[in-house]
């Protein structure tokens, strides 16, 4: 009797003893957004594809979760067709003309924060062109159905949600500095509460005209006119000339193997996926997993690969259409085993032994990932921002949007550590028209030509390290995606010389990881997980509950 009481107990407890994604047939769409979910969803029951739903999610996140999603920014769109080819669209903003290499240096030669807050900060946005490109050339769905939605959310307005009440409110100060940011999202110092409804007449009409007129009027149209002109007033150099010239990179998205899965991942200006693959590198036959997924051993590993990893990236990355990223060297098997065989499982390796740096900045992060399966079995990872949280928190009166603050993204002073505390080298140096280097790292996993994971997250450099991650917590530790995401995750990016954790992770394994020689540093949260899941007939999609994220499907 008590023999079958236990079998029942198990039988009952078994389900739960995963967390549980949202699980869907045909198609699936994960976002930081529940009515920006709603959106994509809409677009592929009527008939759109993956890239349509990518293009209405993004519209559609530019007004509610305003402070990455954006039309005033730029970001990168990974796709893998049903047939099994795959594209990169880097729709990246480029530094204005008129910018210049130590155009954030004052007069003693030290960094200012003009590259992070105000005019100055924006880089040539690229989503419009970048989403415009995309459903020109891979959509199947009107324009007008896929502006549509994000115009209708501006016109009506949107519930703000508890999430969105308390991101506005703490980004008071930094909005509150430029009048039209203030009076829209700040509502002129009464600030927006839960469950008020949130409506952007201004952005209504930006949106309605990008409807009408495409990418046009956001590059030489009423919209492009209002941005110079307000950029010249406030001594901001993006100008008429910038906006018409921005063009769109459609670039072979960087591929490698992992444990017999293939990787599809964001080639440079991304530095996300150079790292994935270098990451995964040194960790295949490394046997660092037989240690168990949580255990000190196997965190040290990790966190040795990340350090690596990100002494490469401050060395050698940048724009790959103005220095040449060494790539190969940085895949190079002998190379990658090199570093393997350079990580002590004792020991931590302090950053000062591997390259040279200098001490860290702050930290913020505020980016978004997005991540769709339609039911042809087309595949989309998006990940676009502002940089930080609301962009350099300037709107243009009468547009509506925020611009980005992605100059930063730039090694202002090659050497000196950025708003990540990301040291970065003369590659990524400020030269007209260049793009920023990125960590975004929409990335596409799959085995035996199916399809079988998307994913990708915001978080400035934690993202290459959280994408790698859930990436090896479903492949190594066979966790299915929504335990993978919502597993305690760990940082390090070299300098500074510490090891970033998140709560959740016992204090033996904290403690034993201490006594290897890293210094731990516990933080709230890192990323912001979008992911989805193929597996036995199903999708499975997990949004990242640290925050608001939605999975829904059909
Ligand atoms: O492209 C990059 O690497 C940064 N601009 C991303 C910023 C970011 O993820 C902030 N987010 N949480």
């Amino acid at each position: 009797m008590r023999r079958l009481v236990w079998v029942w107990w198990l039988a009952l407890a078994l389900p739960v003893w995963a967390a549980q994604p949202v699980h869907a047939r045909h198609a699936m769409v994960v976002t930081v957004e529940q009515n920006a979910t709603d959106a994509g969803v809409a677009v592929l029951e009527a008939g759109g594809n993956a890239v349509d739903a990518a293009v209405a999610v993004g519209f559609a996140l530019a007004v509610t979760h305003p402070s990455a999603g954006n039309i005033g920014g730029g970001g990168f769109m990974l796709v893998r067709f049903a047939d099994g080819r795959s594209t990169f669209l880097d729709f990246r903003e480029r530094a204005p003309e008129k910018a210049s290499r130590n155009m954030y240096l004052d007069a003693s030669g030290k960094a200012t924060n003009e590259s992070v807050t105000g005019y100055r900060a924006a880089g040539v946005p690229g989503s419009v062109r970048g989403f415009e490109h995309a459903s020109k050339k891979y959509g199947r769905k009107p324009w007008a159905d896929v502006v549509g939605p994000a115009v209708a959310l501006a016109e009506k307005g949107f519930p703000v949600s508890y999430g969105l009440a308390k991101s506005l409110g703490g980004s008071a100060g930094r909005l509150g500095q430029f009048p039209e940011s203030k009076r829209i999202f700040l509502r002129d110092g009464k600030l927006y509460e839960a469950g008020e409804t949130f409506m952007q007449p201004e952005m209504a009409r930006t949106l309605r005209r990008i409807r009408e007129q495409g990418a046009r009027d956001f590059y030489e149209g009423e919209t492009a006119r209002l941005l110079a002109a307000d950029m010249e007033r406030h001594g901001g150099l993006v100008t008429l000339a910038d906006l018409k010239d921005y063009a769109v990179v459609e670039r072979t998205p960087l591929t490698g193997t992992y444990r017999g899965n293939d990787i599809i991942t964001s080639p440079p200006p991304s530095s996300g996926g150079p790292g994935i693959l270098q990451m995964l590198g040194v960790l295949e036959g490394s046997g660092y997993e037989k240690a168990g997924a949580g255990s000190a051993a196997e965190l040290h590993y990790l966190a040795e690969t990340m350090r690596r990893y990100f002494a490469d990236r401050a060395a050698s990355m940048g724009d790959p259409d103005f220095v040449k990223v060494p790539l190969a060297a940085l895949l190079d098997p002998a190379y990658i085993a090199q570093l393997r065989k350079s990580i002590d499982p004792e020991h931590a390796t302090p950053s000062s032994q591997l390259h040279a740096g200098k001490p860290p900045g702050p930290e913020s992060s505020e980016t978004t990932h997005y991540s769709i399966i339609d039911a042809d079995g087309n595949a989309v990872a998006v990940t676009y921002t502002l940089n930080f949280g609301y962009g350099d928190g300037v709107t243009v009166p009468g547009l509506g949007f925020l611009l980005n603050d992605e100059m930063d993204d730039f090694a202002a002073k090659p050497g000196e550590p950025n708003g990540f505390g990301l040291v970065q080298g003369e590659a990524n140096a400020i030269q007209p028209r260049k793009r920023p280097l990125s960590s975004m790292t929409p990335t596409i996993v799959t085995r035996g030509g199916k399809l079988e994971l998307v994913l990708g997250t915001p978080g400035g450099p934690t993202i290459i390290n959280s994408v790698l991650e859930v990436l090896v917590n479903v492949v190594d530790f066979g966790m299915n995606v929504q335990d993978a995401v919502d597993y305690p995750r760990i940082h390090h990016q070299w300098l500074p010389d510490q090891l970033v954790m998140e709560r959740g992770f016992s204090p033996d394994t904290i403690a034993l990881l201490k006594a290897r020689g890293h210094q731990v540093r516990m933080v709230g949260g890192m990323g912001e997980v979008a992911a989805i899941q193929a597996r036995d007939g199903w999708l499975e999609g997990a949004a990242d509950p640290r925050t608001e994220g939605t999975a829904k499907g059909y």
